[in-house]
C-alpha cells in the first residue's frame, strides 16, 4: 500500500478496512469500541506504568525530546487520563498551549479533573478522533504517548499529525515494545492476549518504521533492554523534503 501525506483524515474509514491493518491482527477496528474499552480501563490506567516497568523519568524524557519552550504549542494524541500533561504543561509554561485529544470520555474525564485541580487554563482537551483534530496555527510539537499502537488507523493519524506540525517542529512517539530476540518472541502471545482484552496496544505495529518512512530520519532511543522507546523526528524546514 502506498501512503502519501495528502491522504486526508476523512479517508480514515478506508484505512481501517485496509489489508495493512488487518495484517496486524486487530480484533476490533471500530473506533466506538476502542473508546468504550478505554472508558472501562480509565480507573486502572496509572497501574500499567508500574506493571510494565516503565523506566523512571520516562514520560519527562519523552516530553524533553520535543524541545519545547515557554510559549510553545504541543498536541498529545491519545492523551488519556493526562499522565504526560504535567510534563508538557511545564515545558510550555503558562503562556504556551497544550492540546490533548482523545476519543474516550472516561479517560478525558480524569484528564479534565487533573487540569481543574492544577488550574491549567491553557490545556485544551478535546474528545474526538485524532484524525479529525485541527489547530488554528501549526504546532511546535506532537506526541503519541502510548497511543500509536492503540489506533487502528494509526497511519492516517500519523500523516495528519505531520501536517499539523510547523517546519522544524518535532514529533515524538513513546511507548513500550517487544524486546528484541527470544524475550520478545516469548512475550508476543501474552501481548496479543492483552491487546484483545484491553486495547492496550497492538504489539505487531512498529511505529518507528512508519515515522522513518515519513520523516526520512529518526532518533530511536531504547530503554529497559529494548522494551521501551522514544522515537523522535523533526519535520524538515523545507516541506519538499517531507
Ligand atoms: C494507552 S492510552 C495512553 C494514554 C496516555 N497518553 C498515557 O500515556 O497514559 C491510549 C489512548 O489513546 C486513545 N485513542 C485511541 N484511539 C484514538 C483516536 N483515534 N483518537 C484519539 N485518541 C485515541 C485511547 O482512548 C486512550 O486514551
Amino acid at each position: 500500500m502506498t501512503i502519501t501525506p495528502s491522504e486526508t483524515p476523512s479517508r480514515a474509514e478506508n484505512w481501517v478496512k485496509d489489508s495493512n491493518t488487518s495484517q496486524h491482527g486487530w480484533i476490533d477496528q471500530d473506533r466506538g469500541a476502542v473508546s468504550r474499552r478505554y472508558d472501562r480501563v480509565a480507573r486502572i490506567i496509572p497501574l500499567f506504568d508500574w506493571l510494565f516497568f516503565m523506566p523512571p523519568g520516562f514520560r519527562r524524557k519523552a516530553a524533553e525530546r520535543l524541545q519545547l519552550g515557554p510559549g510553545s504549542s504541543v498536541l498529545e494524541i491519545g492523551c488519556g487520563t493526562g499522565l504526560n500533561l504535567p510534563h508538557l504543561r511545564a515545558a510550555v509554561g503558562p503562556i504556551g498551549t497544550v492540546y490533548g485529544v482523545d476519543i474516550s470520555t472516561g479517560m478525558l474525564a480524569k484528564a479534565r479533573a487533573l487540569c481543574a485541580h492544577n488550574d491549567w487554563s491553557n490545556v485544551n482537551l478535546l474528545q474526538q478522533d485524532a484524525a479529525e483534530f485541527t489547530v488554528p496555527k501549526p504546532l511546535d510539537g506532537v506526541m503519541f504517548g502510548l497511543s500509536y499502537n492503540t489506533i487502528p488507523h494509526h497511519l492516517a493519524v500519523l500523516h495528519h499529525a505531520w501536517t499539523l506540525l510547523r517546519p522544524g517542529g518535532r514529533l515524538v512517539v513513546m511507548d513500550a515494545k517487544l524486546p528484541p530476540g527470544l524475550g520478545g518472541k516469548m512475550i508476543l502471545p501474552f501481548s496479543l492476549w492483552l491487546m484483545k482484552r484491553t486495547m492496550l496496544g497492538n504489539p505487531l505495529i512498529k511505529p518507528w518504521e512508519d515515522v522513518e518512512r515519513l520523516a526520512g530520519v529518526i532518533k530511536m532511543e531504547q530503554f529497559m533492554f529494548g522494551s521501551w522507546y522514544i522515537c523522535t523526528a523533526v519535520k524538515p524546514a523545507n516541506p519538499q523534503a517531507s
